[in-house]
């Protein structure tokens, strides 16, 4: 992994070296902390020039103004009211794009007047810059130009106050930084066994983690989820992650995720174009292990379960067949008409056994799980199914404080019927219509009165536009959602 800065806070900074950042309001002027750095009016002179007032994002630099100075920068805050948690993130992005080699960083957190920057939202700023410093560049092995180290020293008369603010955002950005490592990752590296490895890394911070071997799926009849894994030379594992930072008697709250390592199609095989990214495949149970990672590193005050199927969907002489019939943990059996309709065959066993076996408030089970969804959405909003209207909501009101937005499809009478089959309970496919839909009917076939939510997150997870605070292919969409849900309504 890259680089990621070192962040730290002080009342006071050595300014006079590498680069030094400095924001204003909307037709505001310059703390009073940045006339040091405004000899012969430099920098009024600059902000004018470049017609600089402040407006959200616009910035204006200095480069090298004195020996030992890199830069002195200056953002622009806007109305200072209106800047959300996506907004000081992309700040602290740009930050970090800004600063060039600088191996040093003073944030100065003073604003025009007595003012300065909330500790959570330097926080928040912080958290930007890390998540724009990440990459994924492990295999570089020749790269010249890899990121040099650096540390970023935010100036605010509440150090102590930031501090404890970063401890929990950065147990949330951490939490973004390993659901992006682990959608990275090729699958030859991380197979279902190694990816149950790294969720077992979770026993660090204080989670249970349980890992299901072949024969305990089994014994715990899920043929559904079996019956993707049977192509493939590496066995599937399911993972229990339990966090339990509320209290004893309290339900737990459950997220699970659809982790299939590398999706060829199956027997229903692929085309060749673009079928690398099926590596990220697992970007729900990606984000299961991120937000358990988020949760249990912010010592967050709530009983949550992560559950994750891992499986690799291959073409072999034992690989499932279309027209094959399987028989879910739930007992209902499907007709695997595609094998490439893998996904919502893992969760189904995953949702039953969640249910049955921990009975939770509520279950959200996060999948990269149609093409459709893509189509219908494009890359800007994960697809929200849900068969409460409380906890839809919920979740799409997480989704606007954290712009990792939601858009919510119907389910319904219509669509479910197109999943009837006549040779056995139902089929994985609905035919051309629809196609997000039906799948999200699939899985509503094994949940029984929970309430319960499907995010398809296939448009979202990976490929999705680059922002300030995220560079990458794997985004790690799910996180700071899940995050922010139970920050919101669950502790
Ligand atoms: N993993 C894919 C969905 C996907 C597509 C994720 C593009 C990310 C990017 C899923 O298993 C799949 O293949 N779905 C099929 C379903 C179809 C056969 C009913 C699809 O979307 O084409
Ligand atoms: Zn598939
Ligand atoms: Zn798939």
């Amino acid at each position: 992994m890259s680089k990621l800065p070192a962040i730290a806070f002080s009342k006071t900074a050595a300014t006079n070296k590498g680069t030094v950042v400095f924001f204003v309001v909307e037709k505001g002027k310059l703390p009073s902390a940045a006339s040091a750095f405004d000899k012969d009016g430099r920098l009024s002179n600059a902000m004018a020039v470049a017609e600089f007032a402040g407006a959200f994002g616009a910035k204006v630099e200095i480069i090298a103004p004195e020996k030992g100075l890199d830069r002195i920068i200056v953002l622009g805050l806007g109305d200072l009211d209106g800047v959300d948690e996506d907004g000081w993130m992309k700040l602290g992005g740009k930050i970090f794009a800004s600063k060039g080699k600088s191996a040093s960083v003073s944030v100065i957190t003073d604003l025009e007047g007595k003012t300065e920057l909330s500790a959570p939202n330097i926080a928040k700023i912080a958290g930007g810059a890390k998540l724009r410093a990440y990459s994924f560049d492990n295999y570089l092995t020749k790269k010249k130009d890899k990121p040099t180290a650096c540390k970023i020293t935010f100036v605010t008369k509440d150090d102590a106050g930031a501090k404890k603010a970063w401890k929990i955002s950065d147990a949330v950005t951490d939490g973004v930084i390993f659901a992006r490592d682990l959608v990275n990752e090729p699958a030859n590296i991380l197979g279902p066994v190694e990816f149950a490895q790294k969720a077992a890394g979770l026993k660090k911070l204080g989670c249970d983690v349980q890992i299901l071997d072949e024969k305990k799926l089994k014994s715990e009849k899920m043929g559904a989820l079996l019956g993707v894994a049977q192509g493939s030379v590496r066995p599937a594992r399911v993972v229990i992650i339990q966090w339990k930072g509320g209290k004893a008697k309290d339900k737990p709250v459950a997220f699970v995720g659809k982790g299939v390592v590398f999706d060829s199609g199956g027997i229903s095989i692929k085309p060749a174009g673009g079928m690398e990214d099926m590596k990220g495949d697992m970007g729900g149970a990606a984000a299961v292990c991120g937000v358990m990672h988020a949760l249990s590193a912010r010592k967050a005050k709530v009983n949550v379960i992560g559950i994750i199927g891992l499986v690799e969907n291959m073409v072999d002489g034992n690989a499932q067949r279309p027209g094959d019939i399987v028989v879910s943990r739930s007992g209902q059996t499907i007709e695997v008409l595609n094998t490439d309709a893998e996904g919502r065959l893992v969760l189904a066993d995953l949702l039953d056994y969640c249910e049955e076996k921990f009975k939770p408030k509520f279950m959200v089970n996060l999948a990269t799980l149609t093409g459709a969804i893509i189509v219908a959405l494009g890359n800007s909003h994960a697809g929200l199914f849900s068969n409460d209207d409380n906890l839809s909501s919920q979740l799409t009101k997480a989704g606007l404080d954290t712009k990792e937005k939601l858009w919510r499809l119907p389910l319904g009478a219509e669509y479910d019927k197109l999943i009837d089959s006549k040779n056995a309970d139902m089929k994985n496919i609905g035919g051309r219509l629809a196609g997000s839909i039906t799948a999200a009917q699939f899985l509503q076939r094994f949940v029984k009165d929970t309430p319960w939510a499907h995010l398809d997150i296939a448009g979202t997870a990976m490929g999705s536009p680059k922002n300030e605070y995220s560079q990458g292919w794997a985004s790690g969409f799910g996180v700071r959602l899940l995050n922010r849900l139970v920050a919101n309504d669950y502790e």
